[in-house]
């Protein structure tokens, strides 16, 4: 396909940290001309954050903003506010992630954006939603997890709350906005007319622990949790507890030892007993007598042995490394996979060859890894580019924007840009 899905939507692309960059970066990947909107001189805060390469754009930067171009413009200056009013009129969207009020204190209210452009979506990530309670606060990554209730039900039961590595709060939150925004847009094509749309983090790690709702309201009714490491032995409270590395639907779970873990810490595997399958885990694992014992053979005759049935899948794994232990179980069907870790996956000959994870060329760094997109389309193959520099497109976009060579001239001059 040579014309990408989104190419002709023009993007303001006022955001920064993790949040709002995953939104934009994946709608650029589809062809979206997303024009970054950074602070002149310093720019998005992660360019400078945990760098590696001491004159180089880190790469917290690099890797949640490549295909976009960058703008540098102080938009608290009246010419700046010029420029921004100028894009406005001409763009689809803008997405922001700034503090709560901050676009409103820029003198940019949805009011007055909705006057000069009444087609333009406004998108906006914030913590907390509009009339939460903690609607004031800002908010990063860990701080939505435990507000969207993900901390309070990971980890061990001996443990504090925990956070996850997974990026819940921000590029989960980034991938909701996309959606949000892909709606409205389709929503104008049929009325014309642009609408604000929200997402707040809390919200969206919500809506990835739904099943942890599901959970509070079975407690409520029945007082335990089957499938939780606490039952049959342990006890409950009246709150969800952390379940370790238990399975989270019907299926127990948990993960195993295999040969070699006493030094690597990451020699592991996850393994599940699928309920319909137990023939083929019994005969796996060099127990076919357990196959029609009834003390093994339903789901509910295993539950208070789960653990037991765990360590003799352990012993079993025990002269066998995480892979050849993958390798015999999907033989027999059993949703299985190995711990891997980020260096086995920047280095896994699948994912580069379907292009999740990617290498790519930048002008400070060279070449650096990234994700690439993660959705698979049998008609558009998304190719990455490097991130911008600060300001790189500067004077392109502003000359776009109808600016003379002079013009822009005396911006630079100004500090403006
Ligand atoms: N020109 C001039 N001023 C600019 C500008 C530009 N190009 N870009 C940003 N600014 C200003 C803003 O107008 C704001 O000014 P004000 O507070 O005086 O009105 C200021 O920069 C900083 O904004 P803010 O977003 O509050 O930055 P922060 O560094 O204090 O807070 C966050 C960072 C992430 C905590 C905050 O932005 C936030 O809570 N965002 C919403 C939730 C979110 O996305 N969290 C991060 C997930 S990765």
């Amino acid at each position: 396909m040579t014309t990408k899905p989104l190419e002709g939507i023009k993007i303001i692309d006022f955001t920064h940290v993790q949040a709002g960059p995953a939104c934009t970066q994946l709608l650029a990947w589809f062809g979206a001309d997303v024009i970054k909107v950074e602070r002149p001189g310093s720019g998005d805060v992660t360019r400078n954050q945990l760098r590696d390469i001491s004159n180089a754009d880190a790469l917290y930067f690099t890797m949640l903003n490549s295909n976009k171009r960058s703008l540098t413009l102080d938009t608290k200056t009246p010419a700046g506010k010029e420029v921004l009013t100028k894009l406005i009129k001409e763009s689809d969207v803008l997405v922001e992630n700034f503090g709560p009020g901050a676009l409103d204190r820029m003198g940019f209210t949805w009011e007055h954006i909705n006057e000069l452009n009444p087609g333009l979506i406004v998108a906006s990530v914030k913590g907390f939603s509009d009339g939460h309670h903690y609607e004031d606060l800002k908010v990063y990554e860990n701080v939505a997890q435990c507000a969207g209730g993900a901390a309070s039900t990971t980890g061990f039961w001996d443990g504090p709350p925990t956070v996850s590595a997974a990026a819940l709060g921000d590029s989960n939150t980034g991938m909701h906005l996309a959606i949000g925004i892909l709606t409205a847009l389709h929503a104008r094509n049929k009325t014309g007319k642009g609408q604000k749309v929200a997402v707040s983090m809390q919200d969206a790690v919500i809506n990835l622990c739904r099943v942890k709702l599901r959970d509070q309201q079975r407690l409520d009714r029945v007082g335990y949790l089957e499938e939780y490491p606490q039952y049959p032995h342990g006890t409950f409270s009246d709150v969800v507890p952390r379940g370790g590395n238990a399975g989270g639907g019907g299926q127990p779970g948990w993960v195993l030892k295999c040969k070699g873990w006493e030094t690597d810490p990451n020699a592991y595997i996850y393994f599940t007993v699928q309920e319909q399958a137990w023939g083929k885990v019994a005969e796996a694992i060099g127990k076919p007598e357990w196959i029609n014992d009834p003390a093994y053979s339903t789901a509910r005759a295993r539950q208070d042995k789960i653990f037991d049935i765990f360590a003799t899948i352990e012993a079993w794994l025990a002269d066998k490394t995480k892979f050849e232990a993958v390798d015999i179980l999907r033989k027999f069907d059993i949703p299985c996979a190995p711990v891997l870790t980020m260096k086995e996956i920047a280095e896994d000959e699948s994912l580069r060859k379907s292009g999740t994870i990617v290498e790519v060329d930048h002008k400070q760094r060279g070449k650096y890894l990234t994700v690439g997109s993660p959705i698979k389309f049998s008609d558009l193959s998304v190719e990455i580019t490097g991130s911008p520099l600060l300001g790189e497109h500067t004077d392109e976009v502003l000359s776009e924007l109808g600016y003379s060579a002079d013009q822009i001239k005396s911006m630079h001059e100004g500090r403006v840009v």
